[in-house]
């Protein structure tokens, strides 16, 4: 069964500053997912710790909270059918050293700190960073992508027994 879903996607301040925004939204586009919100921002304090809430106390959050805050990061709203597993397939594991190659983070980054993009995990978690980053009115969906037209036509051909 696929659905459609909405994931939250990040271009973190690591890929802002290595200039390969256009690099990472082309591989969103390029797999037909429609990105229908979009912005640069400069995440503050407090909107990092509530975008890594489930991070506090690890070893790691520090470091995490001082990087995802060192540059402005690209925040997308991005749809598709099963948005919010197959974003994550299309951007790697955590680790680009164990990501397959092909994904965003092994073919553009090293390491784990330096991972280049966020997507949410579930969503659940989806549904509370786009809430985070974005205003329902900053969401423009009124529009036909890619993956719609492929679901009008699928329902043409039913219609028409091929
Ligand atoms: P992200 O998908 O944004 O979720 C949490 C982030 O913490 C992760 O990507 C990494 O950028 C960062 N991070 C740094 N060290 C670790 C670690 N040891 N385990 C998991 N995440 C880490």
């Amino acid at each position: 069964m696929t659905s459609e879903e909405r994931t939250f996607v990040a271009i973190k301040p690591d890929g802002v500053k290595r200039g390969i925004i256009g690099k990472i939204i082309e591989r969103f586009e390029d797999k037909g997912f429609k990105i229908v919100g979009m912005k640069l921002l400069q995440v503050t304090d407090e909107l990092a710790a509530k975008h890594y809430e489930e991070h506090l106390g690890k070893p790691f959050y520090n470091r995490l909270i001082y990087y995802i805050t060192s540059g402005p990061i690209v925040a997308m709203v991005i749809e598709g059918y099963n948005a919010v597993e197959s974003v994550r397939h299309t951007v790697g594991k955590t680790s680009p050293m164990e990501a397959d190659v092909g994904t965003i983070r092994a073919d553009f980054a090293q390491i784990m700190q330096y991972n280049v993009v966020h997507a949410s995990d579930s969503v659940e978690s989806a549904n509370r960073e786009i809430g985070i980053y974005f205003k329902p009115e900053e969401i423009y969906d009124n529009w036909q992508s890619m993956s719609e037209i492929i679901a009008y036509d699928e329902e043409r051909y039913t219609k028409q027994g091929l």
